[in-house]
């Protein structure tokens, strides 16, 4: 007796279809330029300044990771759109390296935060 016992095992693997939600987010900043730089410049004892001084904690470094992103999407109200976005990306560069410990990281940190280079290019002639 000859049993030929053919299985087709047909496996239908159920689409999971992960539908990717495509978010928008991206477009849309958390955080004004005015939000950052008064949470993040404003005042003689400043997340910054500090940060500046080689005092800055992790929890400062974080803050700086939590807010320059912002300024990205912002489109600056005066000057050059690509040297905004130079002058930004400088900036996160180095709260991204502050933050992994990379060395030289706080030299980056103090020449990407040039408070008078970025202000007298981009912010808004007002009161001072
Ligand atoms: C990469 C660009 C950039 C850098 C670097 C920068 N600023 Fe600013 N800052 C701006 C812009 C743009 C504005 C104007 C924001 C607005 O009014 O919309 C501003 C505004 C401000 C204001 C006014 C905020 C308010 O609305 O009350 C303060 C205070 C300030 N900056 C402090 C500093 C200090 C201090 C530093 C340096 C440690 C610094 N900023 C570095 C771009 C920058």
């Amino acid at each position: 007796m000859n049993s030929s016992v053919r299985f087709i095992a047909s496996v239908l693997v159920a689409g999971a279809t992960t539908a990717a939600l495509v978010t928008q987010a991206a477009a849309t900043p958390k955080y004004t330029t005015s939000e950052v730089m008064k949470a993040l410049h404003k005042g003689k004892d400043s997340i910054g300044k500090h940060i500046s001084d080689g005092n800055g904690t992790k929890e400062e470094i974080k803050k700086l990771l939590e807010y320059y992103p912002s300024m990205l999407l912002n489109d600056p109200e005066k000057g050059d759109k690509a040297e905004w976005k130079k002058r930004v990306t400088a900036l996160i560069a180095a709260s991204k390296a502050l933050d992994k410990g990379t060395p030289g990281a706080l030299d980056q940190y103090k020449e990407a935060v040039n408070c008078k280079a970025c202000h007298s290019a981009h912010k808004p002639d007002k009161e001072h």
